[in-house]
């Protein structure tokens, strides 16, 4: 199987984290540029999450264009007295079609619960928004043999009702893999990828068939191909290896046909 077979159309988005100034932008721009040429027939949509002060610069700046933008977080509500807090409408209005829910990052800083999560996920659709939804397990709960049960349990818990392939995303993003260099092998993607796909199936019929379901931790260049033609891996989060365009490119080109 060649990575972007099958009919659902791939997405790589770079998740920037809290990382990148005003002096990085050039590296979204060269993004777009190599989408629009030599890149204009890649199977894949391409996104960037950079950090919200960035978001609306970035998506003027590289507008129009076939790159996309997603924020990193959002508030439940559309607006209220939550200081330091982003809405999914602000996000939409500074040029995200998307926004990632339930990093494994913000579960652990921030104490998010899968509940939590739902509702971020619930507002990113009331806003019209993408919810790029993340799970994912912990080693000692890999270790444990818990993997597919935690896996499925923040599944279960962290997508809300009504979900469709157009307003949700999938990431699984081991907790262990993120930013280690470390990556499951093709056999374990595809176990949790399998489960995740017959649980959406599942609750949500053909649309679960058609969501995508994204494989994000230490996706590198050299190891995207591999990891990108896996059974119902439908396309990659990827943070460190999203903040250099060459890097990032390179990821991207796994959908080059
Ligand atoms: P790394 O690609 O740096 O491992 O990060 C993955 C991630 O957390 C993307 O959301």
């Amino acid at each position: 199987m060649t990575a972007g077979a099958g009919k659902i159309r791939p997405l790589v988005a770079g998740n920037w984290k809290m990382n990148g100034l005003k002096a990085g932008l050039h590296e979204a721009l060269t993004v777009r540029d190599a989408l629009t040429a030599p890149l204009a027939n890649i199977a894949a949509d391409v996104m960037i999450a950079p950090p919200a002060t960035l978001l609306l610069a970035m998506a003027d700046a590289c507008h129009p264009g076939p790159l996309s933008f997603a924020g990193q977080d959002c508030h439940v509500n559309a607006s209220g007295a939550h200081t330091g807090d982003i809405s999914a409408e602000m996000l939409k209005e500074s040029g995200a079609t998307a926004v990632i829910v339930g990093h494994s990052e913000r579960r652990a800083d921030h104490g998010e619960t899968d509940r939590i999560v739902q509702s971020k996920a619930a507002a990113a659709r009331r806003a019209g928004l993408t919810a790029i939804i993340c799970l994912g397990e912990t080693i000692g709960e890999r270790n444990a043999g818990l993997a597919l049960s935690v896996v499925a349990r923040q599944l279960k818990n962290s997508v809300p009702d009504g979900a469709t392939a157009a307003d949700t995303v999938i990431a699984y993003e081991p907790v262990w893999a993120i930013g280690t260099g470390l990556t499951p092998s093709p056999a374990d993607v595809a176990e949790v990828h399998g489960l995740i796909r017959r649980d959406l199936i599942t609750r949500f019929g053909a649309e679960g068939a058609a969501m995508r379901l994204l494989y994000g931790g230490s996706v590198k260049p050299d190891n995207a191909r591999v990891l990108l033609t896996v059974d119902n891996v439908n396309g990659a989060l990827v943070g460190g290896a999203s903040l250099k365009a060459s890097d990032f490119l390179a990821i991207v080109r796994a959908y080059e046909s």
